[in-house]
């Protein structure tokens, strides 16, 4: 346990010590007498950004921005600094110096033409290297920013407790600091954290309850494709998304995902299939792929990028026990392309297909795709929203989608069902996998 040592209160002026005076107790109201204003949103010039926050920056929030080192936080957030048209911006670095920055952001604001009548790009953005929070809200009172930017939280420290700089309580300290200035002052605070692989020590995670939006930003720094997650919002939807590329010059919004995530290819090869994810409202259709061969050594190797493991071992079960393959002896490889890791679990079937496919070392048709979950039985369920994945799977020109039976009017507890005559695309009706296989590889 850590110890923690407060220190005398009363001589250090906190932000605006005069604010605690101000509090008022608070009387219960009915909530029919609550008059509610939709909340003030800054738009940012991304797109992607505003969608992930739930439509904008809300006045007074207190967003974390969570990730691995490397992976691109600084890169993101001093992106939007530079880029926010008309407000005044104070991104405070703890971890990189003046000069550092300044090179950073020749690099982002270089190849960018400057927005139509918003001035020159950066004009409003101003850098401050400094990690004690006394000092930083000093700085803040005097500039009066529109918005600021924490890089990053571990850095900083506060004089209210002695304890080093990156330790839960000083985390926990500046975050209560920094929360209570955003809240007085309706000024949105933007907190980057660093992630470790397992997520934990002094991380972030503890202050998941203290922020008001968690976005997690994460990719493979091997691939180019970073996505930006909400894990939590006070403000909007939690399962949203964005997709930026990595650039030379910066991050770049990718508005259609579908396009990128797809490969092209010539001919169609084994071992290969597209299924249709949803990602917070929006569809999109990735590449999954499968590799399955003897294994050389015995003990066979299971490994899954961008899928978990274990549902890939339950997926590899339900293929043995209900439909014979025997993948007992075999490695398999499973992929998702683009370097995104996926949740949904109507890539179950895509992922099956593909197994199988590659098992079999026969090609699944171009322009077939798949959107269903399957269950220890072997039976195809229904997925969520199954219209706006047919919609989009339409859109991008696919010829066949299987889905399931119980996506149906009839057999399903959804009662709304869906209205197949309204799609061009063939729909397969599918209840078991085994149905699957014998259309694909019957
Ligand atoms: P960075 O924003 O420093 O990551 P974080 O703050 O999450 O630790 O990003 C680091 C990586 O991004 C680094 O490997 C270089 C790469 N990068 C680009 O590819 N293009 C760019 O324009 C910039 C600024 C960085
Ligand atoms: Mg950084």
């Amino acid at each position: 346990m850590e110890e923690v040592i407060e220190k005398d209160n009363k001589s250090i002026p906190n932000w605006k010590t005069a604010s605690t005076t101000l509090q008022r107790a608070n009387k219960p109201v009915k909530v029919a007498d609550i008059t509610f204003k939709e909340e003030h949103r800054l738009l940012t010039p991304d797109n992607e950004f505003n969608r992930v926050l739930g439509g904008g920056i809300v006045a007074g929030s207190l967003v974390l921005i969570g990730g691995e080192p490397g992976i691109g936080k600084s890169t993101l957030m001093l992106q939007l600094a530079l880029n926010m048209p008309g407000i005044k911006v104070l991104y405070v670095s703890g971890e990189e110096s003046e000069h550092q920055i300044k090179m950073r952001a020749e690099r982002l604001v270089a190849p960018q033409p400057p927005p139509s009548g918003g001035g020159a790009i950066g004009h409003g953005c101003f850098i401050l290297t400094e990690t004690s929070t006394q000092n930083i809200f000093k700085q803040i009172e005097e500039l009066e920013p529109d918005l600021v930017v924490i890089d990053s939280i571990q850095t900083l420290h506060s004089a209210h407790i002695e304890s080093t700089p990156g330790s839960v309580s000083q985390v926990r300290e500046c975050t209560a600091e920094l929360l209570r200035f955003a809240k007085e002052s309706s000024t949105p605070v933007f907190l980057i954290g660093h992630i470790t692989k397992d997520g934990m020590i002094a991380g972030p995670k503890i202050l998941e309850h203290m922020v008001d939006t968690v976005l997690q930003f994460e990719g493979d720094r091997h691939h180019v494709y970073r996505i930006l997650r909400t894990v939590k919002n006070r403000f909007g939807s939690s399962s949203e998304l964005g997709i930026y590329e990595m650039l030379g010059e910066g991050l770049r919004e990718v508005s259609n995902p579908s396009e990128i995530l797809l490969s092209q290819r010539d001919e169609p090869l084994s071992g290969i299939t597209i299924s249709t994810t949803l990602e917070g409202m929006r569809p999109m259709m990735i590449e999954t792929q499968a590799l399955v061969s003897p294994s050389p050594y015995g003990t066979p190797q299971r490994t899954a990028t961008g899928f978990d493991t274990k549902r890939m071992s339950m997926l590899l079960a339900v293929l043995e026990k209900r439909c014979g393959f025997n993948l007992g002896a075999k490695d398999v490889f499973l992929n998702i392309t683009g370097g995104i890791r996926v949740e949904d679990p109507a890539i179950d079937l895509g992922l099956a297909a593909a197994i199988i496919s590659s098992h079999q070392d026969i090609p699944i048709p171009f322009k077939t795709c798949f959107a269903g979950e399957i269950g220890l039985s072997g039976e195809i369920r229904a997925v969520n929203r199954v219209e706006q994945r047919i919609a989009e799977a339409q859109k991008l020109g696919f010829e066949q989608i299987f889905i399931s039976k119980y996506n149906l009017p009839s057999g399903s507890h959804d009662k709304k069902g869906i209205d197949l005559s309204r799609y061009k695309i063939d729909i397969k009706i599918v209840s078991r996998i085994e149905e699957v296989f014998e259309i694909l590889f019957g």
